[in-house]
């Protein structure tokens, strides 16, 4: 008997713990398809520019969405992240939220809200499941007061971003016409775990495209990272840590000076990169890093519609039934994403002192000579959590 119970509570404790790694794997496969396939549609409409982009950040709205909906309307979604069904989909999403808002070391402010007009009666269900699952909001406004919603928004997102991210909405984007409208937006702090010298940055060259070759602030230094030189991707790749130990910044740098558009098509497969740092280990690297902003707005209903989720916001198709009171004729206007990132010697977000300096030489004992990283023509980079990725994008040298 007592045996018996033992194997009872012994094979309780073990499915428990196999659900939670359950969900870590669909998480992480959902996140790193999606993120692939956002990263590559950004990338493109994006041409030669600097891009940044959160695709785990629109996750959760589109988990939300997709519990909101039926039908085709709501496999299409759930499909685009992955997930098998509304069960695990309200599981892996509040597992997440809890996991993420609580890195160590780093500050996220993610604000994703969904607009609806004023005329459609809010499910008291579904804003009760976006509050407790998504801890997102779901708001009535009257679009036809365009400059007032307008500025409405853009107060909210301003407030959730720490000021960072400022008129998200355009009021000439709202008419009588809308009837529903999502805004997400990102914002990201961090700080390295050893900060960078800024007596070591300097000016130095940054190679645009093979002709063009611009000077900008470059970071230095020379310490213990996790490094390795992939053949597949024909690049180098570094990861930088963060405060706290959870989070980390991964730089891939292709060979070839135009190596980057090259290596944008390679990042289309999700897993390429993962088993390319599976081979990093420490070592000594020499790194020149330029300092950078780089903000983007995305219109995620292009982007959205590219990756084949398209149905929500077609008026014929989308099928948000479990949004509102009434079976009605709702569907998504328009979708905006707009996310920042700084990094800087201390990290992603401090007062950018602009401090030249002369370059210490460093003291080589090492007799054998440390790979040097010299991040100085256009590049990958990836904010990493050890569950998945928050933000990539692609520094050029606009
Ligand atoms: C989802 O959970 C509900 C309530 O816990 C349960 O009744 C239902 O069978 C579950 N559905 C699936 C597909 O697991
Ligand atoms: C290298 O990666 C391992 C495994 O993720 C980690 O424990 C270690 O701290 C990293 N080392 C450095 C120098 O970042």
């Amino acid at each position: 008997m007592k045996l018996f119970l033992c194997i009872c509570f012994l094979s309780v404790a073990v499915s428990a713990m196999a659900g939670q790694n359950d969900l870590d794997e669909i998480l992480r496969e959902g996140n790193n398809k999606f993120t692939a396939k956002m990263f590559y549609e950004v990338a493109k409409a994006n041409n030669e520019k600097s891009v940044v982009l959160s695709a785990y950040s629109v996750m959760p709205p589109l988990a939300q969405l997709a519990l909101a909906s039926v039908g085709e309307s709501h496999d299409e979604l759930l499909h685009a992240i992955g997930m098998p069904n509304d069960n695990v989909t309200k599981a892996a999403f509040s597992f997440a939220n809890s996991k993420l808002r609580s890195t160590k070391g780093v500050t996220l402010q993610t604000a994703s809200k969904i607009y609806i007009a004023e005329n459609y009666e809010l499910n008291s269900d579904f804003a009760a499941v976006s509050r407790d699952t998504f801890g997102s909001e779901v708001k009535n406004v009257n679009f036809i007061k365009n400059a007032e919603v307008a500025a409405e928004i853009n107060a909210w997102v301003e407030d959730q971003t720490n000021h960072r991210i400022k008129d998200l909405v355009d009021p000439g984007a709202l008419t009588s016409e809308t009837k529903a409208m999502l805004v997400n937006a990102i914002y990201f702090k961090g700080i390295w775990k050893t900060p960078f010298n800024k007596h070591q940055t300097a000016d130095k060259d940054f190679h645009v495209s093979r002709n063009k070759v611009i000077k900008v602030p470059t970071m230095y230094s020379m310490d213990y990272y996790n490094y390795t030189e992939s053949t597949e991707l024909d690049a180098q790749i570094l990861e930088i840590p963060y405060e706290g130990g959870e989070a980390s910044c991964v730089f891939v740098l292709p060979r070839e000076i135009d190596g980057i558009n090259e290596l944008e098509e390679k990042l289309k497969d999700p897993t390429v990169l993962d088993k390319a740092m599976s081979k990093m280990h420490e070592m000594e690297v020499e790194v020149y890093l330029p300092k950078f902003k780089i903000e983007t707005t995305t219109n995620l209903k292009d982007i959205l519609q590219k990756m084949n989720v398209y149905r929500l916001f077609d008026s014929k198709k989308a099928r948000l039934d479990n949004l509102l009171k009434h079976t009605s004729d709702l569907y998504i206007d328009s979708a905006l994403q707009k996310a920042f990132i700084e990094m800087n010697e201390e990290g992603a977000e401090a007062a950018a002192a602009n401090a030249f300096g002369i370059v210490a030489t460093s003291l080589v004992i090492n007799p054998i000579k440390p790979p040097v990283f010299k991040a100085d023509r256009p590049f990958y980079f990836a904010i990493k959590t050890n569950l998945i990725t928050i933000f990539n994008g692609i520094k050029r040298g606009e």
